[in-house]
């Protein structure tokens, strides 16, 4: 009898599959560095461009779509559309809130050894206005709670992390972070970039204050757009210095003399949007909306229980949780030379990536268990490449 976590090999995903050409002649293992292209997604870029040769500017409609786009994002992650800025990245949405907070009174940002780079450089250039960033430290592949414990405290005023880690795939304790933080009255932001569109995402559920991700990764969009979620008790508290005319009550009011922030997220948007992206974003996320979180998450996790048991069966080393509340969709593998291991796999039409000089193999719901069987097999012949546990 398959575990509940084995890959679900059911026709919606093999559907799912069929609409992104690149699996004609690839096996795509590289969703965290950017989600593959489906025809759906393709479609909405071309009717962008035809909007554009028809109406010349039709920036009512566009900006309808950048409506729809919050909208469906706000579903995603069971908020409400008032509580989504659409931003261009997570940088500039991490810079937009960072700008909007006072570290007069409790100055501490507490980040992690295993959030993206651009985490600590956000909030290290608040340290002119006054912030002072710690970094709850890593304990091999594994970041314990009591890392983050032991500096979260009163002078803490923001908690700023990460879901799943960029470069191993160990996955924080979202729950248990909120409880850690608020128990200081600190609030929580998640970087969900490296997890959203993977797996069920409920803001409330998890009792987190800001949410930021981007839709190029395993959302299938293209580069250009990201979100952050803010609880929406602190919404009007918040007034970022990085500012523009399309975070104002009244974007069109064309008024110069005046700040008068929206009372929504969008306080925290800037300048025009990003429309094409947006076009892509919102079919991209169509597509992940329909084929629904719960099961593309067990079909994640089960092909990735898939994979680290093929690596555990020939003594790789890996580097990656195994148990399932810590690993996200990504799996990595160690390598005595990363860059000549990603060309050989490329060279056979397997598309993986490396980081920190490791292999890096992302899973999506358009992969199948025989994807995972491929790159196995090619693990197989190129032996010499791969790190052994024992090593
Ligand atoms: C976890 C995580 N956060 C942030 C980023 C950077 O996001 P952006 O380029 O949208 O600022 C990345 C990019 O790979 C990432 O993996």
């Amino acid at each position: 009898m398959p575990s509940k976590h084995e890959p679900v090999a059911d026709g919606k995903a093999a559907a799912f599959r069929r609409q992104f050409p690149i699996f004609k002649d690839k096996i795509y293992l590289s969703s965290c560095s950017q989600g593959a292209l489906g025809r759906p997604v393709e479609a909405a870029l071309h009717e962008f461009i035809e909007s554009w040769h028809t109406y010349g500017n039709p920036w009512e409609l566009w900006v309808e779509r950048m409506e729809t786009l919050r909208a469906q994002f706000a579903r995603l992650i069971n908020a409400q559309p008032t509580e989504i800025a659409v931003t261009y990245s997570v940088s500039t949405a991490l810079n937009s809130l960072a700008s909007a907070l006072d570290y007069s009174v409790r100055p501490k940002v507490v980040t992690s050894d295993f959030d993206f780079p651009t985490m600590g450089h956000v909030w290290l250039a608040q340290e002119r206005r006054g912030a002072q960033v710690e970094f709850a430290r890593a304990e091999g592949h594994r970041l314990p709670l009591t890392s983050y414990e032991a500096l979260i405290d009163r002078q803490t005023a923001l908690v700023a992390t990460t879901h799943v880690c960029y470069k191993n795939g160990f996955k924080n304790n979202v729950a248990a972070l909120a409880e850690v933080a608020h128990a200081s009255d600190a609030h929580l932001l998640i970087d969900a970039f490296q997890s959203m569109g993977t797996e069920p995402m409920d803001v409330k559920a998890l009792d987190v204050d800001f949410l930021c991700t981007g839709t190029l990764k395993y959302l299938l969009g293209a580069p250009g757009v990201a979100f952050l979620y803010i609880r929406p008790e602190l919404i009007e508290r918040l007034q970022p210095s990085d500012s523009g005319w399309f975070g104002q009550a009244n974007v069109f009011a064309y008024d110069v003399h005046h700040l008068e922030f929206a009372n929504a997220a969008r306080r925290f948007e800037t300048g025009s949007p990003p429309v094409p992206n947006i076009y892509a974003a919102s079919a991209a996320i169509e597509l992940i909306a329909d084929a629904g979180l719960d099961a593309i998450g067990r079909h994640v996790h089960g092909l990735a229980a898939l994979l680290i048991r093929g690596i555990r069966e020939r003594g790789l080393r890996l580097l990656t949780p195994e148990e399932p509340a810590a690993r996200g969709p990504l799996v990595m593998i160690g390598s005595t030379d990363a860059p000549r291991l990603v060309a050989a796999l490329a060279a056979e039409g397997i598309l993986c990536s490396v980081r920190d000089g490791s292999l890096r193999i992302s899973l999506h719901y358009y992969n199948t268990a025989e994807d995972v069987q491929a790159v196995l097999g090619a693990l197989d012949r190129h032996l010499d490449l791969v790190a052994h546990a024992r090593d």
